[in-house]
């Protein structure tokens, strides 16, 4: 709760290119939660640097992404999109909260097993805290839902964890987060192997629908993309291809898994995997159409970039006086 009003966190790392997962999963949620809350969408770009970036790409990305926020449909009136490395509380909450926070939870982390077997030759002590800095990300906002796909449900669970333990101690500091998981698209799969989530960092670019991807690339990659032999539009976990396609079908078309079932009773995979493309391409089109024009409005995103990280600023500040409080620092003397 924030000034009276429910609020709500979230955001994305501005490491590689958004994908489609990216966009069911989350931000085309988030877009019908302006009027129910106060919401903040943060452009992570702190946990970005758990694995090593170049400076001028992550830069450049991390604009890029908040563009890509304001172009999806987030009004950055309604909604306080931000840098994380804009507003120090993250960082000092953090700290605060790795005091809160036991090895043992870390440890059973599975973001952090799949990371780490993948850069193993730079197991930071940052990626392995990351669901800590996180915690902090979504308790500094008293954020009552936190709005993501469900590859997150545990750090979120290990969030709300943290800020249980941090009230038992001191009395009612944290709003206690909610995970808010829309119904399709939470997980959407890689289109060349659907047992595995679609990922920013998959190497094959054929796994992924990238926001950015043109008409023709998109529908070529659903003509590619792995299924089974049995040709029939049917929703079955044997057949997790096919699952897939209908679960971004539904949710770029709001249709249900029944309506599709019997709009393509009688068609083949051909024709459902192009219906899936051009459902997707008309979906994203306006997206890209209108990133293009916010890109080369430097002003206002610029005016935007300060405006936002002031008032993210001022709440974030709020909170963490009070825990500072009650943590025994000392006050400042102002
Ligand atoms: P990130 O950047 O990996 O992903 C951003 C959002 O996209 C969702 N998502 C998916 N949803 C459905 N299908 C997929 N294949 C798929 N891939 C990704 C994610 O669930 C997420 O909602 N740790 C976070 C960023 C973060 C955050 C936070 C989120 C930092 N602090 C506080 C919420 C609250 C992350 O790496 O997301």
């Amino acid at each position: 709760m924030l000034d009276g009003k429910k609020s709500l966190f979230s955001g994305m790392q501005a490491t590689g290119t958004l994908t489609l997962g990216n966009y069911l999963g989350a931000l085309k949620n988030w877009v019908t939660l302006e009027e129910e809350y106060q919401c903040f969408y943060c452009v992570v770009d702190l946990h970005s640097i758990t694995v090593r970036q170049d400076p001028a790409e992550l830069r450049k990305r991390a604009r890029a992404l908040l563009t890509l926020y304001i172009a999806a449909g987030l009004d950055p009136v309604k909604n306080c999109i931000y840098y994380q490395s804009h507003v120090s509380g993250h960082a000092e909450l953090g700290w605060i909260l790795n005091c809160f926070t036991y090895m043992g939870e870390l440890n059973r982390m599975t973001q952090f097993k799949d990371k780490s077997s993948k850069h193993s030759d730079n197991i930071n002590a940052g990626l392995y805290t990351y669901p800590v800095l996180m915690a902090a990300d979504i308790l500094l906002f008293q954020s009552d839902v936190v709005p993501v796909g469900s590859d997150q449900k545990q750090h979120l669970e290990i969030a709300r964890d943290i800020a249980e333990r941090f009230n038992s101690v001191y009395g009612d500091v944290f709003t206690i987060p909610e995970p808010y998981i829309g119904k399709v698209g939470a997980r959407i799969m890689s289109l060349q192997d659907p047992e595995k989530k679609m990922s920013k960092s998959d190497e094959n670019p054929n796994a992924s629908i990238y926001l950015m991807d043109d008409p023709d690339t998109i529908i070529r990659k659903f003509k590619r993309a792995v299924t089974d032999s049995d040709n029939q539009i049917r929703y079955a976990d044997e057949k997790p291809g096919i699952k897939n396609l209908m679960d971004i079908y539904s949710a770029a078309t709001g249709k249900t898994i029944a309506e599709i079932e019997k709009e393509f009773a009688s068609s083949g995979y051909g024709d459902f995997k192009l219906a899936v493309g051009e459902s997707v391409a008309s979906v994203l089109k306006p997206i890209q159409t209108r990133f293009d024009e916010l890109s080369k409005d430097k002003a206002y995103i610029d005016s935007i970039i300060k405006a936002n990280a002031e008032k993210a600023d001022y709440y974030a500040t709020k909170t963490l006086r009070k825990v500072q409080k009650k943590v025994g620092f000392p006050e400042k003397i102002r």
